[in-house]
């Protein structure tokens, strides 16, 4: 691990540059941005559209793409969409899967979503009039509160969304059990491994939900590009939510049939370097290993924790919580952004606030949280140097 940082230029171009915003975006290595650029000086036509050799090369530079990112997640590459990121996922989820729901139906997510896998599916539940139910946080156990899931999923539940890792706190959803109560009462299951996917090694398979999303800027890839996976045998049965060129199999005067997958869902030009740039931050990440990833984000998360732990007048939220790669705190009477000017005017970037998940982030406190979030590249130096930082925060402020 000790070489990554070389590997990123922007961290070579800003040497002193503490950079622990990775769970807002990543930084990207020279293998991406390679890759993008000789795209665009070398590869670049529209895709499954042109009878010429540039058009047959980045058709088939886009394929492989899909096919990149199903071996990293363990899935078939007909099941890989690409989109512009989560958002769009999780979106095109809510318009697809509640298109026929009734008022006696309802949708269950987690306090600790994030706006995107909140506001698409309550603003569903206004239109068609179903019920949106919330699987609690319990801030005494520092974990989802299970006690009551067979009550919450219950019978009528018909999609089950939720966060695998939280960008506020970092802490680890217990997946298996919420999917098994779920699959129990036949209710679709969605995954946002937002946060996960640069951490874990995840499989599809393992995991067995019916649909995951992610961001693909959040691991090392270009912005703008997404993935949405969806079990081949649902997405087959799906609906599309967006339409036009590139997802129509026969179209007639009465009557279009939908593409093959995955173009189904991938209505218009799509972002092809943008995918092509995933796959190689995905090879990147291969490169090192997940197994090898993990283990970094787990030691330097605890390195953190402990750390962090012995500064009086700071806060670290869910202390004790499974968590990974996410450190939220707070410095006692010292509003969030102030702390993170402080921290810039040291070189070090966090994001401070609400972190669009308002309903996790108020359940704490109504000032915000200061987030430090690790990637690869970070280290104990990071660290050690973001406690120095604090307390140039309490000197400044009398804490
Ligand atoms: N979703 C990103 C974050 O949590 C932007 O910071």
């Amino acid at each position: 691990m000790k070489n990554i940082r070389h590997q990123f230029p922007l961290l070579k171009n800003y040497k002193d540059l503490v950079y622990l915003d990775n769970a807002a975006t990543t930084q990207k290595p020279q293998s991406v941005i390679k890759t993008v650029t000789q795209f665009y000086q070398r590869q670049n036509a529209n895709v499954h559209r042109g009878a010429y050799k540039l058009s047959d090369t980045s058709s088939r530079l886009y394929l492989q793409a899909h096919k990149t990112i199903a071996d990293f997640i363990d899935a078939r590459e007909d099941e890989i969409i690409f989109n512009s990121g989560a958002t769009e996922g999780i979106n095109t989820l809510a318009y697809s899967l509640c298109k026929d729901i009734d008022s006696k139906s309802n949708v269950v997510i987690t306090q600790m979503e994030h706006h995107s896998n909140l506001i698409p599916w309550a603003e569903m539940a206004k239109r068609k009039g179903f019920g949106l139910r919330v699987i609690p946080f319990d801030h005494q156990s520092q974990a989802l509160d299970l006690d009551a899931l067979d009550t919450l999923i219950d019978e009528n539940t018909k999609v089950v969304s939720i966060i695998h890792v939280s960008n506020v706190l970092g802490v680890i959803s217990p997946v298996d059990a919420i999917i098994k109560r779920a699959r129990a009462v036949g209710a679709y299951t969605i995954i946002d491994a937002c946060q996960s996917v640069a951490h874990m090694p995840l499989s599809m398979k393992a995991l067995d939900c019916d649909f995951c999303v992610f961001s693909g800027h959040k691991i090392y890839g270009p912005t703008g590009i997404g993935v949405l996976y969806g079990k081949r045998a649902l997405l087959s049965k799906m609906d599309p939510f967006m339409y036009g060129g590139g997802m129509v199999g026969m179209l007639t005067d009465d009557s279009i049939a939908w593409n093959d997958l995955p173009m189904k869902f991938e209505a218009g030009t799509p972002n092809i370097a943008g995918a092509i740039g995933l796959a190689a931050a995905v090879e990147f990440l291969q490169e090192i290993g997940m197994d090898v990833v993990k283990e970094h984000s787990i030691s330097l998360t605890k390195y953190a924790v402990e750390a962090l732990g012995s500064v009086s007048g700071v806060r670290l939220y869910a202390s004790s919580a499974q968590r990974m790669g996410v450190l939220p705190l707070s410095v006692t009477g010292v509003h969030s952004h102030d702390v993170a000017s402080v921290f810039d005017s040291e070189n070090i970037a966090v994001r401070s606030g609400q972190h669009c998940a308002t309903p996790i982030v108020r359940s704490f406190t109504e000032e915000g949280i200061v987030r430090a979030s690790v990637a690869v590249y970070n280290d104990e130096k990071d660290i050690d140097r973001l406690i120095i930082a604090l307390e140039k925060v309490k000197k400044m402020f009398k804490v």
